[in-house]
């Protein structure tokens, strides 16, 4: 049975990491957003990267030049430092680690401990738990439990050819991608002067209802309306948000043009999302496709597999 048969799909094609309600889908629209406007020459931005899925996916297939992705967590920062800097010891440590119990605790102890461990150490593990522990959320519980009982066991998601496959594929790509760990709107702020109008920023932050929930790292309202407030003052480069669509953030970005869609998260348990993109001014914005369909009416709110 492929992963996008039972609980959260896989962030992309090309990601080797999960994460819930995972962007890879949205990977098609945003590739017609950069054609549409021009921007296959500059650079494609994630703040909030993850598991980077439109970023690996844009890249890969040559829809842009240059990705830079950006995560405040250490240990997803590690993850993709080691991808890129120390590939080949990465992918052998994922062919050697062994699928238990015991090594599980071992690596949630280094999650646990992220200044006192080697980058690569780090990375293993928040690739470990990513894959071994239900819908991929890092601080939640392993696949099949500490009995290792029933239909999904750790091993579940771990196919490690496939995996190391997706890693030296992206590494391929390593002199054409950048990699950094600050908060998101210090980021942007930063960052902002080098970015010019052919480049496109995607912000996916933590979801406003269900982030708490589902991240290591989990934000408050405050921390949104931050991002809202950026985002209208940014001058220059092209930029997306997408969130669930809930009354507080259509609130928030009443400055922007926007567009409601939901989206399946998992063909087989039927859950499916409603959410919403809002864009910068002047946009051109393309046809909403499959998988994203257009949503109309009062919005509903998002739900989001919990297992
Ligand atoms: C919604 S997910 C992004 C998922 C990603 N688009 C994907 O497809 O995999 C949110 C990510 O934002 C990160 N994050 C949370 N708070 C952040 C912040 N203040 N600045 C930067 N990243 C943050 C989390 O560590 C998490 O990896």
């Amino acid at each position: 049975m492929s992963e996008d048969n039972h609980g959260i799909g896989p962030t992309s094609r090309y990601s080797p990491l999960r994460y819930p309600g995972g962007k890879g889908k949205l990977s098609k629209f945003v590739a017609a957003i950069v054609r549409a406007n021009g921007l296959s020459d500059g650079t494609y931005i994630e703040p909030y990267a993850g598991g980077a899925g439109i970023a690996c996916e844009l890249l890969i297939t040559e829809v842009v030049r240059r990705v830079l992705i950006n995560d405040i967590s250490p240990h997803v920062f590690a993850f993709w430092t080691s991808v890129l800097t120390d590939t080949d010891e990465l992918c052998r440590r994922i062919r050697d680690v062994p699928l238990s119990v015991e090594e599980w605790d071992r690596q949630k102890e280094i999650f646990r401990r992220p200044k006192h461990v080697s980058t690569i150490e780090l990375g293993v593990s928040c690739f470990y738990l990513n894959r071994t522990n239900q819908s991929g959320i890092l601080n939640g519980g392993l696949i099949g439990g500490r009995n290792q009982e029933g239909k999904w066991r750790m091993d579940a998601r771990f196919n490690r050819e496939n995996l190391i496959r997706r890693i030296t594929k992206i590494a391929d790509c390593a002199g054409r991608i950048e990699v950094t760990c600050t908060d998101a709107v210090e980021f942007l702020r930063e960052k902002s002067y080098d970015f010019g109008e052919k480049d496109l920023i995607y912000v996916d932050p933590p979801y406003f209802e269900k982030g708490r929930m589902l991240y290591y790292d989990a934000y408050g309202p405050d921390d949104h309306a931050a991002v809202a407030k950026l985002l209208a003052e940014l001058e220059g480069p092209k930029w997306v948000v997408s969130y669930d669509d809930v009354d507080a953030i259509r609130n928030l970005y009443a400055f922007a043009p926007q567009r409601q869609y939901t989206i399946g998260y998992s063909a087989r348990n039927h859950i499916w999302g409603r959410e919403v993109m809002f864009f910068s001014k002047g946009m051109a914005v393309p046809e909403l496709m499959p998988p994203l369909l257009e949503a109309s009416g009062t919005a509903v709110s998002t739900r989001v597999a919990a297992a």
